[in-house]
């Protein structure tokens, strides 16, 4: 059991980065030139399910101090989200988002049925649930596939469970890196492909938030069936600007965080 929030921060990273080794290399990559990196905020996706939802996954944040500040829609993604504030300056925010299933075919809402279905009870009731990975057995290939058809977000979910989707550079405690571009233009020197759908920054000053991502490179992933290359976690870099008061913006905006909810959508081999 996971008894205190650093703890269970360093658990999601350790399997993030095991799934994501490109977090490491930027580390490495930014400490030659200096740079610590600050981590602006962790993301988490759910089913809107009634025992998995954005409230089962803010419990164990919750228990340790953070508190549900924004909600935000993304209608196109059939996505809605929650972010939390941490009790403490210093903690990264938790934006925990959970997809609509309601609104999507009975194909879909069948494949992630049959899993949600295996789900222990008791596992929603450990503390650890947030880091528990699939709750479910492999599924097969082939209802991956037919769940991406429809919703990444959905097949994301169903093939790799409840653990980070993503970790978040804060560009603003870089101090190597005047701008957003700039850090993108020294991530693609380092060969790191970045999500360019709409851009490879999305939001701007005005809207008080910018943020890029790299597109989430390759997991072999066990389906009951076999294994095959699939896109896991990415790495998302952020810049905050100030706002009328002179402090820093501290949310999201919808129409910016759409596209990169895409970071996951294709292998960078793949065309998009
Ligand atoms: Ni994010």
């Amino acid at each position: 059991m996971t008894t205190d929030i650093h703890a269970l921060l360093d658990h999601l990273w350790q399997d993030y980065t095991r799934l994501n080794p490109q977090a490491q290399r930027i580390h490495a990559l930014l400490a030659v030139r200096g740079d610590g990196v600050v981590n602006d905020h962790i993301s988490l996706r759910t089913f809107d399910h009634p025992k998995l939802g954005i409230d089962t996954s803010a419990r164990i944040f919750e228990s340790f101090g953070y508190t549900a500040a924004n909600e935000y829609d993304f209608p196109a993604k059939r996505v809605r989200a929650r972010h939390y504030e941490p009790p403490e300056p210093d903690l990264p925010k938790v934006f925990i988002s959970e997809l609509c299933l309601g609104e999507f075919s009975h194909g879909v809402r069948d494949i992630v049925g049959s899993l949600t279905r295996q789900v222990a009870p008791d596992s929603l009731s450990d503390v650890d649930y947030v880091i528990g990975g699939t709750l479910w057995n492999p599924m097969m290939h082939d209802a991956y596939d037919r769940l991406r058809q429809e919703s990444e977000y959905a097949a994301w979910v169903s093939a790799f469970g409840f653990r980070a989707n993503h970790f978040t550079v804060l560009v603003n405690a870089l101090s190597s890196f005047d701008t957003l571009a700039e850090l993108n233009d020294f991530l693609r020197e380092h060969g790191f492909p970045l999500n360019e759908s709409g851009g490879s920054i999305k939001g701007s000053p005005e809207i008080l938030l910018e943020q890029s991502a790299t597109l989430a490179p390759p997991v072999s992933m066990q389906f009951a069936d076999g294994t095959a290359d699939i896109p896991g976690c990415y790495y998302e870099f952020v810049q905050r600007h100030p706002m009328a008061d002179g402090g820093l913006f501290q949310g999201f905006v919808a129409s910016s965080t759409d596209r990169i909810f895409e970071s996951t959508d294709h292998l960078p081999t793949e065309r998009a």
